[in-house]
């Protein structure tokens, strides 16, 4: 212990981070401050469409919701990085290798910041990328089909937190370590961390076309905590920025050891030139192991290839790549404006916010304005670089977003407030109190150089007497604001699915018309997809039997098997014959120690059921899907283990196919 008061700090920092404004005694100003129309404003009436979608990450669901806007209606939960029996997600054979990783199958992520891919410096609505923070990885959604079509894993990295931004093309997505580690991983004293672990900062190159990723290089930085990203645009495009924290390297006690500098730093790295060094041959492939998961659409099934090196580029090698900002006190978000001028440190712990120049470090750069260096790297000197302070905008800033306007809205943890301030002129316009306790918020378009003036979503950690109680856990919320005129405008809280940790917004023009309706049956290319009942089959294989089985309004084929005994392992592959939008069917097997699959027209999935006991077991459709739907079921005879019932299938007494017309 170096000193007794330390502790005592400890408690009254922890107490000042948990207070937060508003509680109860707050409610009559909430209330008052709701405009008469706001209601009117977020009304979508029955049968119409949001204007926008919201792709609100679901934090320690793993998962990531969509949302419509501005009414605040949630549309679907895509599963990502958890498994999720609604979907069949992680149970069915097709999609568990899209949970694996170095560490073996792992059923549960925490997922935090969506970013949707861009053309152009604007959002184009083709894929939506999000990272895990627990076992690092990237997953990339399509947002033809709301699906998860890959998942990477990040090697040499822990807490995977100041990703997945992606660049004003689509270049890159990034990673970036929040816990640094020695890298690569070995057994060593905890306490000999500092100078000795090290920061890794991912590029993954984006295929322009497929979107599929890889894992360009990765930049062996500092032993420092490196929170949030984001990438410069216009004049700064080529270059990305990340704030750091715990550039002390403490291993211990962090609320306080990391505390310790005045100043902590943001990286500039100009990836452009790591690209070129990177391209002429530069930089190490050194050994890592990590998975990478790829869903194929025409298989209708995922699979892993474990890979098993990574280019490594060192600081040092690529001289004026890399440098550090000195940026107030531990920052935690870290966004470049519309423009890409200004750079914006948000000093958790400040009582100001840092504003940055790009023209004036590009210039502090070529000045050589350097203040030393954190291992070789040069620090540029601070009022070199700043273009101003926001002095005392309110307690705890962490995030900031822009619209086109020149103004910028940072959200107040403590304080429990949006703020609207001008970005040049560095003035406070507005503020509004939030309920309560805000993390991020979201502009539609806010990573980009074309946001959308119109709305602003808050996301609270805090909700308390904001609805009806539900025990002691209650929901996390967004908050919905107008932005379009001069004050910040409340319209709307709606409850979020786990933590709503970040969120992604979009026009929904520049998504719905390309919504896949169905799957074509033709082009299905499962192994085990059947194109008719007359395909229906079911196979032994040793003690595996395989049965190919479709589905389609009201009625399985087969629907009556025998044969199957116990000790057997069945594997159920389901194609859903049917060719209209809408139209899923499920199916779930007693004892199934598995999840239900549902299963979209055209597609084909499968589950696994391993029965224990001698008997005549069914299986039925899950999903309400005709006025018959619960005639919808069929039954599987299992015989004691040894015995010699033949294998049979059946619909209607016959050979499924071989039947008259249905
Ligand atoms: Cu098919 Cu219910």
């Amino acid at each position: 212990m170096k000193s007794i008061f330390k502790p005592l700090f400890t408690v009254a920092a922890a107490s000042l981070l948990l207070a937060s404004c508003g509680g109860p005694t707050d409610k009559k100003s909430s209330q008052g401050a709701i405009a008469g129309n706001a209601a009117e404003k977020v009304y979508v009436a029955p049968g119409e469409h949001d204007s926008h979608y919201a792709f609100i990450s679901g934090g320690f669901s793993g998962q990531l919701a969509v949302y419509g806007l501005p009414s605040g209606r949630l549309f679907r939960v895509i599963p990502v990085f958890s498994q999720d029996p609604e979907k069949g997600y992680g149970y069915s054979e097709e999609t568990k290798p899209m949970l694996m990783t170095s560490h073996g199958f792992i059923p549960w992520g925490d997922s935090h910041h969506p970013d949707i891919s861009q053309t152009k410096g604007s959002v184009d609505g083709r894929w939506v990328f999000i990272n895990e923070n627990n076992t690092p990885r990237i997953a990339r959604i399509s947002l033809e089909t709301f699906e998860t079509e890959e998942i990477i894993e990040i090697p040499n990295s822990a807490g995977n937190h100041s990703s997945s931004f992606v660049t004003e093309n689509s270049e890159y997505v990034v990673a970036g370590t929040r816990f640094s580690v020695p890298f690569p991983q070995k057994d060593m004293p905890i306490s000999e961390m500092k100078g000795n672990f090290s920061g890794a900062l991912s590029f993954l190159k984006i295929e322009p076309e497929t979107g599929h990723m890889n894992i360009s290089f990765q930049i062996k930085m500092p032993g420092f905590s490196y929170d949030l990203s984001h990438p410069g645009r216009g004049k700064s495009h080529g270059w990305f920025f990340f704030s750091t924290y715990n550039t002390e390297e403490a291993n211990t006690l962090m609320e306080v050891n990391a505390s310790q500098n005045d100043k902590d730093y943001i990286a500039a790295i100009n990836w452009k030139k790591i690209e070129e060094y990177v391209a002429n041959g530069g930089g190490k492939m050194v050994p890592a192991k990590y998975a990478h998961n790829t869903w194929d659409d025409n298989a209708h099934s995922a699979t892993t290839v474990m890979e098993k090196e990574v280019l490594v580029v060192e600081p040092s090698e690529v001289p004026g790549a890399i440098y550090f900002l000195p940026t107030a006190k531990s920052p935690h978000g870290c966004d470049v404006d519309p423009t890409g001028e200004y750079i914006i440190g948000n000093g958790k712990l400040a009582a100001s916010m840092t504003v940055h120049s790009f023209t004036k470090m590009i210039k502090a750069i070529e000045d050589k304005a350097f203040d030393g260096d954190a291992y070789g790297i040069p620090i540029l000197k601070f009022d070199a670089i700043n273009y101003g302070m926001l002095n005392q905008p309110g307690l705890g800033p962490l995030h900031t977003e822009f619209d086109t306007r020149g103004n910028a809205y940072t959200t107040f943890f403590i304080s429990s407030e949006v703020v609207k301030w001008n970005v040049k002129d560095l003035k406070v316009l507005d503020r509004h109190p939030v309920y309560y306790s805000v993390g991020h918020l979201m502009i539609p378009g806010g990573n980009s150089q074309t946001p959308d003036d119109k709305y602003l979503v808050a996301m609270n950690k805090i909700t308390k007497d904001r609805y009806l109680p539900t025990g002691p856990e209650v929901c996390q919320s967004a908050q919905l604001f107008d932005i379009s005129g001069e004050k910040l405008e409340l319209l709307l809280d709606f409850p979020t699915i786990g933590e709503p940790h970040y969120a992604a917004g979009i026009a929904a023009d520049k998504i719905k018309s390309k919504s896949v309706k169905l799957y074509n049956l033709e082009e299905n290319k499962h192994p085990y997809a059947i194109m008719s009942e007359a395909g229906a089959k079911v196979e032994r294989k040793g003690n595996e039997v395989h049965i190919s089985m479709s589905m389609i309004r009201s009625h399985f084929a087969p629907d009556n098997i025998e044969g199957v005994k116990v000790g057997d392992k069945v594997f159920f592959h389901v194609t859903n014959l049917e060719q209209d939008y809408d139209v899923p069917h499920g199916i779930s097997m007693i004892g199934a120690q598995t999840s239900e699959l549902l299963i979209m027209p055209g597609r084909t999935a499968t589950f696994t059921w391993e029965p224990k006991q001698v008997g005549i077991w069914p299986f039925y459709c899950t999903d309400f899907c005709s006025a018959l739907h619960q005639e919808m079921q069929g039954y599987v005879r299992v015989s004691p283990a040894g015995s010699n019932t033949p294998i049979t299938f059946t619909l209607d007494d016959e050979v499924p196919g071989t039947e008259e017309e249905l």
